[in-house]
């Protein structure tokens, strides 16, 4: 199957990059294929709303769709922003409207039903708790929304103490719910 991973901070060598990396290695692993986007290096806007309703801008998320549409599992890991997710991360969410029923039933039967889905975070906050209701919400609107089912959630608290990088039992359980896809 299809996984695959959006990473939604602008660090390319960051913590929720690494930590979405690992968890795609070991849906590989598994046997499956994996493509992965790093929302800084790609132009994604805001909708905007015209004379016929809401516009769908034309940019980078245009190609990103082709793999929404066919794919069976996902990892979206974002950094912690002022208590939730990065704005990359939300417009991302919000992009995904043109698959709403809002949009039309011809659209929202473009995307696929009861893909697997893994929410992380990073966040500097070093408590094991740490912004648990911004991965509920994630849960929240990829199930309600999308009708994803999600296999798993992951969080690199304490990233400034604790680097992603050197955090090996974090690591490892990425790997290991990548190898669940
Ligand atoms: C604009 C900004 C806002 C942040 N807000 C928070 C916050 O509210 N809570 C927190 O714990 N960490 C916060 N952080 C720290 C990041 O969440 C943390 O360093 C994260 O692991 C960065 O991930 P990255 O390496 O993928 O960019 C913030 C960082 C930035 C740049």
């Amino acid at each position: 199957m299809k996984v695959i991973g959006i990473v939604g901070g602008p660090r390319r060598d960051g913590h929720t990059a690494r930590l979405v990396e690992e968890v795609l290695a070991g849906a590989r692993e598994a046997g499956n294929e994996t493509h992965i986007f790093y929302l800084s290096d790609m132009n994604i806007n805001p909708l905007e709303y015209g004379e016929g309703g809401y516009v769908y801008p034309e940019d980078d998320f245009v190609s990103l769709m082709r793999h929404l549409e066919t794919m069976g599992g996902i990892v979206i890991g974002t950094p912690i922003y002022y208590d939730h997710v990065s704005s990359r991360s939300k417009l991302f969410i919000d992009r995904l409207y043109y698959y709403s029923m809002s949009h039309g039933a011809e659209y929202r039967k473009l995307f696929p039903d009861g893909v697997k889905c893994v929410n992380a975070i990073t966040c500097g906050w070093d408590h094991p708790n740490a912004y648990d209701e911004v991965l509920e919400w994630m849960n929240g609107r990829m199930t309600n929304y999308w009708k994803m089912h999600i296999i798993g959630t992951l969080k690199g608290y304490g990233s400034h103490k604790r680097p992603v990088k050197d955090n090996a039992s974090l690591l490892a359980e990425a790997r290991e719910m990548g190898e669940r896809f």
